[in-house]
C-alpha cells in the first residue's frame, strides 16, 4: 500500500459523539501535582490523527502525544496488538526469556548501526542507561577514573537528576541542586567550541569519555544538527577512541523520514536512545549499543517493567507497520508540504515569522525575536481554530504529527494556523 494510500484509509474517524462526562479541571487540579502548565482543554477520545474534547470538539492533532503517537490513535494495528498480547503474557520479570523483548531487539539492531538493545520505559530512564554505559566503559576500558561527558547548550534527555544535569538547560536544573558531576557544556553546532573544551578538560589527564548530542534539538527550538559538524566528532570520537552517544529520543523511529535522526547527517553514533515514537503512545524506552562497547554485565542494569511482552509486542507492531506501510515515504512527502505551506504562512507574516525549520514530520515556526507573540499564544489560538500544536521554548512552534497523517490533513492544519496567525494580527 502506497503511503498516499494508507493515509487516506488509516483509522476510520467517524465522527461519535464523546459523552460529556462531569469533568471539572479545578478537581483534576486539587488531587494531582501541578508540575505540567496544561492547557484548558480535556481530550476523551481520538482516533487517526483527530481528537475531541469532552464537549464533543474535533481537533486536529499535530502534537500527537509530543512526537509520540507514531501511528496516530486507535489505529487498528495497535489495537490488535494490545489485544493479543495482554491476553496472552503482559508481564513476567526479566528473569526470564519472552520471544517479543528478543523480536523487537532483533527489529532494532537490523534497522540501526546497533548490535544491542536493553529496554526501559521512557527516554530519560534510556539515557541514565547511555550515561552508565559510557562510565562503565570510560572505567573499564578507557581507564578514566573521572569521566566527563559533553553535552549541549539547549539540549534536553530528561526529568531525572543525571539527565536534568546532562541536559544544558539551567531552568531545568534549578533548585534540584546538587547536580551530578561529570558533565560539561558547549554550544551546539560549534565545532571550535567543542575542540577546544576537549583540549581544556584533557590538558591534564584524559577526562572526556563521551559526547552526547541530539541529531536535531527537539524541545531546544526544532534545531537541526549540520552535517559538517557531526561528522568531525565522529571523526574525533574516533580518533580519541571515546564514546558518541545520540539522544534518539524525539528524533528516531522515523520522525526525520528516515528510521534514526543521525542517519540524516551521514554519520553512526556508537550508543543511541529511542521512547516516544518506539511504543507509539505505550511507554517503552530503549538503549542501543554497538557491540564494541556494551561493557554491561549481568546485574550492572536493570528495570522491572523494561522490555516487558506487552510493551515489547505493541512496539514491534508499530516498527513492523512503519516498514511494511512504507511510512518514511510519507513522512518525507508530508514533511515537505508542511514546510512549504508554513513558509508560504511566513511570508504573510513577516513581522511575526522568522523562519521554518526541521526534518521530515519535526518542524518548527520560529517566532521572530521582537515579534510580540509567544509559541503559546500561537499554540492557543490554534487550538480555537482546531489544531493541537506544542511550543518548543518561548518563540518556536512545533509541528509533529502522526508520521500517517494524509496531505488533505496537512493543508487542514495549515489553514487552522492561518486563521490562527490573522487573529493574533488583529
Ligand atoms: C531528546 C529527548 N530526550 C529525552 C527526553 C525525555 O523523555 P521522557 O519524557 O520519555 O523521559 C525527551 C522528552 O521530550 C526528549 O525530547
Amino acid at each position: 500500500m502506497s503511503p498516499e494510500t494508507l493515509a487516506q484509509t488509516s483509522p476510520t474517524i467517524a465522527p461519535v459523539p464523546v459523552p460529556t462526562s462531569e469533568f471539572d479541571r479545578a478537581e483534576f487540579d486539587r488531587y494531582v501535582m501541578s508540575t505540567y502548565a496544561r492547557f484548558p482543554l480535556t481530550l476523551a477520545r481520538g482516533a487517526g490523527c483527530r481528537v475531541w474534547d469532552t464537549d464533543g470538539r474535533e481537533y486536529l492533532d499535530f502534537v500527537a502525544g509530543i512526537a509520540t503517537c507514531t501511528l496516530g490513535h486507535a489505529h487498528p494495528v495497535m489495537v490488535e496488538a494490545v489485544h493479543q498480547q495482554i491476553q496472552t503474557l503482559h508481564h513476567v520479570s526479566n528473569l526470564y526469556y519472552t520471544p517479543q523483548q528478543g523480536e523487537l531487539a532483533q527489529w532494532l539492531v537490523e534497522h540501526s548501526c546497533a548490535d544491542r538493545a536493553f529496554f526501559c520505559n521512557s527516554g530519560a530512564e534510556a539515557n541514565e542507561g547511555a550515561i552508565k554505559l559510557a562510565r562503565k566503559y570510560a572505567h573499564t576500558v578507557l581507564g578514566i577514573q573521572s569521566p566527563i561527558i559533553i553535552t549541549a547548550h539547549a539540549s534536553f534527555h530528561g526529568r531525572t537528576l543525571a539527565t536534568i544535569t546532562a541536559t544544558g538547560q539551567p531552568k531545568y536544573q534549578k533548585n534540584f541542586d546538587p547536580l551530578m558531576p561529570g558533565f560539561y557544556y558547549v554550544p551546539y553546532n560549534d565545532l571550535t567550541a567543542i575542540e577546544s573544551a576537549i583540549a581544556l578538560l584533557d590538558s591534564n589527564e584524559p577526562q572526556v569519555a563521551a559526547i552526547m548530542l541530539e541529531a536535531l534539538q527537539g524541545e531546544g527550538g526544532v534545531r537541526p544538527g549540520d552535517q559538517s559538524y557531526f561528522q568531525r566528532i565522529r571523526e574525533i570520537c574516533t580518533e580519541k577512541g571515546i564514546l558518541l552517544i545520540l539522544d534518539e529520543v524525539q528524533v528516531g523511529m522515523g520522525r526525520t523520514g528516515q528510521y534514526w535522526g543521525y542517519e540524516n547527517l551521514g554519520i553512526e553514533p556508537d550508543i543511541f536512545t529511542s521512547a516516544k515514537g518506539l511504543g507509539g503512545g505505550i511507554p517503552i524506552g530503549a538503549l542501543l549499543c554497538k557491540s564494541f562497547c556494551d561493557v554491561f554485565q549481568p546485574g550492572d542494569h536493570a528495570s522491572t517493567f523494561g522490555g516487558n511482552p506487552f510493551a515489547c509486542a505493541v512496539g514491534l507492531a508499530v516498527c513492523r507497520t512503519l516498514e511494511e506501510s512504507r511510512l518514511l515515504e510519507n513522512v518525507q512527502q508530508r514533511g515537505e508540504q508542511l514546510r512549504a505551506g508554513l513558509r508560504s504562512i511566513a511570508e504573510r507574516y513577516p513581522h511575526q515569522v522568522a523562519e521554518v525549520r526541521g526534518w521530515g514530520l519535526i518542524n518548527g515556526l520560529v517566532l521572530n525575536a521582537d515579534a510580540e507573540i509567544t509559541s503559546s499564544q500561537v499554540v492557543g489560538a490554534a487550538i480555537e481554530a482546531g489544531v493541537l500544536l506544542v511550543p518548543a521554548g518561548l518563540k518556536v512552534v512545533r509541528f509533529v504529527p502522526p508520521l500517517i497523517v494524509s496531505a488533505a490533513e496537512i493543508d487542514q492544519a495549515l489553514a487552522a494556523v492561518e486563521k490562527a496567525f490573522a487573529v493574533l494580527s488583529k
